[in-house]
């Protein structure tokens, strides 16, 4: 765990801007040595558990990440083989940051809709803090390292299950949150290493105002699809990025910040984690009961951003 405290050792911050600006207090960091298919293998197992189903009955994995283990082969196929899925199952990773779960949770959904799958793995997973400049006071104080997963599979006519999904991209906002170095474009050199391009880069400000506003109508819409009035949704699970985003979400949608639930205080920005580390903790704690409408909602680097209601 490393608190706000310890970074203002590391960089020119206090604990009182950081908790001010973002509401963030602590943040965890994976062990040397993990690597994200670890992490994202310990959530596929609980999931698993939590589902009563064998790692046999997945039909398909999709890891939502933008911190694989390494650019080939996906980050899914390691965790096929960690956790004991049959060596036919689809794996593939899905790359849109912080929206990567509610992507890879609508991906899902039509695959086990359209009846080509029965149990999808949807594992979100992020191990940010060795993409980060840990010197860049601007972005190492937000984000933390994380997974969660949950079982996608076919509905039991209970009315319970995925009631709508929607994802959206917005590629004239590329530049605002990137890794630029690594790809094809600029591939790995002792220049790129040198100008750090490897690290996260980005426009605070311009993803804060795109976040609010995108987040805000796609939930709108979501909530519309699934024909549930903003008044009868009992939660809203979001992407845990910012906690001054999610007030703003919470005026313009009209759903009062006390039915969001909240935890980035302890874990900072999770990126594609944040959603089902969450959810899993709610369901833990007794907050969402069976029978109760949720809302999904994301937004991040592409930019790219969506949401989902479900009836747990
Ligand atoms: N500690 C102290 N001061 C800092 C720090 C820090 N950690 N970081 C920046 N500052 C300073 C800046 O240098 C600046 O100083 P100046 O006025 O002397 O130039 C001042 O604080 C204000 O900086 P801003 O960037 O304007 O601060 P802002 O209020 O916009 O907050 C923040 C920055 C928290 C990054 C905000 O823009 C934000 O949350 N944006 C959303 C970004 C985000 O969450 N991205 C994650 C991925 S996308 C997603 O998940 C939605």
């Amino acid at each position: 765990m490393m608190t706000n405290r310890d970074l203002e050792s590391r960089v020119d911050t206090t604990d009182q801007w950081i908790v001010e600006r973002t509401g963030i207090r602590e943040r965890r960091i994976a062990a040397e040595g993990e690597a994200t298919s670890d992490m994202a293998a310990e959530a596929a197992r609980r999931a698993l558990a939590s589902a009563e189903l064998d790692a046999r009955d997945i039909d398909m994995i999709i890891v939502a990440t933008v911190t694989p283990d390494m650019p080939l082969p996906s980050t899914a196929v390691f965790v096929q083989a960690k956790i004991g899925a049959r060596n036919d199952c689809a794996a593939f990773d899905i790359a849109a940051a912080c929206a990567g779960f509610c992507y890879a949770l609508s991906i899902a959904d039509k695959f086990v809709r359209a009846g080509a799958a029965k149990h999808v793995m949807v594992v979100g997973v992020e191990l940010l803090s060795r993409v980060v400049d840990w010197s860049d006071r601007s972005t190492c104080v937000l984000f933390g390292d994380g997974a969660g997963a949950v079982v996608v599979s076919e509905s039991r006519g209970d009315g319970r299950g995925i009631l709508s999904t929607a994802i959206h991209a917005d590629g004239s906002y590329a530049s605002a949150l990137r890794i630029p170095g690594g790809g094809s474009a600029e591939p790995a050199s002792a220049r790129t290493l040198e100008l750090k391009r490897h690290f996260v880069e980005m426009n605070g400000r311009e993803i804060f105002k795109v976040a609010v506003k995108n987040l805000s109508s796609a939930s709108a819409a979501a909530l519309t699809a699934a024909g549930v009035a903003a008044d009868d949704l009992d939660w809203v699970v979001p992407h845990q990025a910012n906690l001054r985003i999610l007030e703003g979400v919470a005026e313009r949608t009209g759903v009062p910040l006390t039915r969001f639930y909240l935890n980035l205080a302890r874990y900072g920005n999770t990126s594609s984690a944040s959603i089902p580390i969450a959810l899993d903790e709610a369901v833990r704690e007794g907050a969402i009961k069976a029978g109760q409408s949720v809302l999904f909602c994301a937004l991040g680097g592409g930019v790219a951003w969506g949401s989902a209601v479900i009836r747990w």
